[in-house]
């Protein structure tokens, strides 16, 4: 299996190194995906090749304007794949690993690097089938979350990742925070590793593995413990676990 990002971006320079390290270059060279930079600017007219003006209405900031961003969009080859066209932009809807796991049904995905104060409305409106911000924080273009689509996606591809880590993906969809990791030295400057870990006991490793999770989500996350209670994403075990560190809190 492999998956085709084409990302269109007015800086394409800005993709170079990380398409270049890590994971997402091991991806590419090994053929589980394929990304293509397309400049914006190119598909601009005239000398100057203006890809921005000024909003209708007035009001600062310069808009993208919706005729070099189209012609890009018209340029990309689709070759009959399952494909899905998204605009990157603080206001679309909000990425998660279950979004990034709904990516995986396409063949080629497409992503719309938005820049300035906004795009002309009519490319979200007639040109895309989706928008999407990465979080409620403002981002001067939507490069930065083109790099996190792609290695949340990408990673996610059979092949690319060992068994272990994809489990690790799975824990997050399940919606509980990770329990805390531990490695060599046992004693670093006095703070030791927590006994049951070096106990040899696993059901006993288990068990506190899972109220660390749990603890650790409540305080720092109770939405999520919502989330995983109405999806019936907890064990019974969890479940008993969670009201016994619920009643601690309150007391
Ligand atoms: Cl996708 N774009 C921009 N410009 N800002 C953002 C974002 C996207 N997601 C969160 N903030």
């Amino acid at each position: 299996m492999s998956i085709r990002f084409d990302i269109l971006s007015l800086f394409p320079d800005f993709f170079t190194s990380p398409l270049n390290a890590g994971i997402l270059s091991r991806a590419i060279q090994n053929g589980f995906a394929e990304v293509k930079i397309t400049n914006i600017r190119d598909f601009a007219s005239g000398r100057h090749k203006v890809v921005d003006d000024m909003p209708f209405g007035g009001g600062p900031g310069m808009v993208l304007k919706p005729e070099p961003v189209v012609a890009a969009l018209e340029s990309i080859i689709l070759d009959g794949r399952k494909s899905i066209r998204i605009l990157l932009s603080p206001d679309g809807r909000k990425f998660n690993q279950e979004f990034a796991g709904e990516l995986l049904r396409y063949d080629q995905v497409v992503l719309i690097c938005g820049r300035y104060e906004g795009v002309d409305e009519r490319i979200r409106a007639n040109f895309v089938d989706d928008d999407v911000s990465i979080g409620d924080y403002v981002l001067s273009g939507g490069e930065v979350a083109a790099i996190v689509i792609l290695e949340s996606v990408v990673r996610l591809v059979k092949g690319v990742i060992g068994n272990e880590e994809s489990i690790h993906a799975e824990t997050f969809s399940r919606s509980l925070l990770d329990y805390p990791q531990y490695t060599r030295p046992r004693e670093f400057r006095g703070y030791n590793v927590p006994e049951v870990l070096v106990s040899g006991n696993h059901s006993e490793i288990k068990k506190w593995r899972m109220l660390q999770s749990l603890e650790k989500t409540l305080r720092k996350r109770p939405d999520l413990i919502d989330k995983a209670k109405n999806c019936g994403y907890l064990t019974e075990e969890e479940i008993t676990i969670l009201k016994k560190v619920q009643k601690e809190t309150i007391n």
